[in-house]
């Protein structure tokens, strides 16, 4: 199945216990109001915070516990998780949901419940960090060959999946280059190998890209950056079909709970996921636009930017390109420097999704544990720089960020930061 951008394809019924919402309803009326419950505590609107890590047995406990009406214990079930939970489900279009105490206890509960000794995995380009060392580092010792494809290959699906490959995992768009990968190409070669197809939707969100309406098997999210989307949250999700999700819920979920006020206020960020989402687009397009006519840049990294095949991939897969735009400065570290120091309203720091702009230098933070090799194939260079935006107004995000631009003097030798 493929998507057309602009239409909403999450057109899920809410799961049972959940008022019902029609199937017709844009984003942000489904996020407002799909995961209202009539039972909730005293009538109240908004949802409880139920804090409690274990439940009164009712009276008739085992007939409740046999339809699975109850509740046992929080690290399985909470009904304060269950919110975020069923709205993300919604949103990204799948039967079943798992949300995780971090985006990396989702990754590597769902990794590793998947893979057995003898199976690879294949790695597409431009990975998160931890998830590169989740794959590099650690899946060997238990037997799991992991190939990682760059450059051309990551665009030839059909010439890279093989026989032992169990799973595929793709982030589309990278973090911190931007690049697209063709999901549904993935997804289909997948299809024909038996393979799994794995898609981080991090930097897309539910906003702008449906991996599941693409032909992905599963996807995870770091539910920290835009969906918490202020910086005071972290969080992970996982959704897919039942019977997949279902083999990293049952037995191997790791014990990576997401503990039920984290949930609350997850809940309530997602009410202005739309939103929020909507004014980044904007503004990664506007300073995208703005800093590509600058003298001081380089190249500018933004979805669909890196070559024809890429825009066409990304105008087709996406509905918004994002808010995260990376420049490689000509300057290299000395002007990196300077561009931070001038910033006013973009903060330097790691991470990216929140309300408030962030700049981050990825080989010091993200991508700080690839050897100086890992990070020259990948493509990150020391003139880079990643910008990840808030809600902040748009032209108020171009002006601080060219006037920073402005501020580089291609001459002098700044002390780094
Ligand atoms: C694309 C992507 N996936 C996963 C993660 C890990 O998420 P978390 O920090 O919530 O564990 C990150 C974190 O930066 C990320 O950028």
């Amino acid at each position: 199945m493929t998507s057309t951008p602009g239409e909403p394809e999450a057109t899920v019924a809410p799961k049972k216990g959940f008022d019902p919402i029609p199937s017709w309803v844009g984003p942000t009326t489904r996020l407002v109001h799909g995961a209202r419950r009539p039972d909730w505590n005293a009538g109240s609107v908004v949802p409880p915070i139920y804090q409690t890590s274990t439940y009164h047995f009712p009276s008739e406990y085992s007939e409740a516990a046999q339809h699975g009406n109850t509740y046992l214990y929080t690290r399985s079930d909470n009904p304060s998780v269950e919110v975020p939970a069923e709205l993300i489900r919604q949103m990204e279009g799948g039967e079943a949901v798992r949300l995780f105490a971090s985006g990396m206890g989702a990754i590597s509960a769902t990794v590793l419940s998947l893979v057995q000794p003898g199976d690879e995995v294949v790695a597409v380009g431009g990975l998160y960090g931890g998830t590169t060392d989740l794959l590099s580092e650690l899946l060997p010792r238990f037997g799991v060959r992991v190939r990682t494809v760059r450059d051309e290959a990551a665009g030839m699906p059909e010439a890279v999946l093989g026989n032992p490959t169990r799973l595929v995992l793709l982030e589309s768009p990278t973090n911190p280059l931007l690049h697209v990968h063709d999901i549904a190409r993935w997804a289909a070669t997948c299809d024909r190998t038996s393979a799994m197809l794995l898609v981080d939707n991090t930097f897309a969100t539910p906003i702008n890209q449906n991996p599941l309406a693409l032909g992905a098997d599963l996807v995870v999210e770091s539910a920290t950056k835009y969906l918490g989307g202020h910086s005071d949250l972290v969080a992970g999700a996982l959704v897919g079909p039942r019977a997949l999700v279902g083999r990293v819920d049952a037995k191997f979920y790791f014990g990576a709970t997401l503990d039920p006020f984290a949930a609350y206020l997850l809940g309530r960020s997602l009410k202005t996921l739309a939103l929020r989402v909507e004014r980044q687009n904007a503004s990664g397009a506007r300073v995208a636009a703005a800093a590509s006519v600058h003298p001081a840049v380089a190249r500018v990294h933004y979805p669909g930017r890196a070559s024809d095949a890429e825009e066409e991939i990304a105008a087709r897969q996406m509905r918004g390109r994002g808010g995260v735009v990376s420049l490689s400065l000509r300057g290299g570290r000395v002007a990196v420097d300077q561009f931070l120091r001038s910033l006013r309203f973009v903060h330097v720091a790691s991470s990216l999704g929140g309300v408030e702009s962030l700049a981050c230098v990825p080989r010091l933070t993200s991508h700080r544990h690839l050897s100086e090799e890992e990070l020259q194939a990948t493509g990150i260079d020391d003139g880079l720089v990643r910008l990840a935006f808030g809600i902040e107004d748009s032209a108020d995000l171009v002006r601080d960020v060219t006037e920073a631009l402005d501020s580089i003097d291609t001459h002098s030798k700044a002390a780094p930061l």
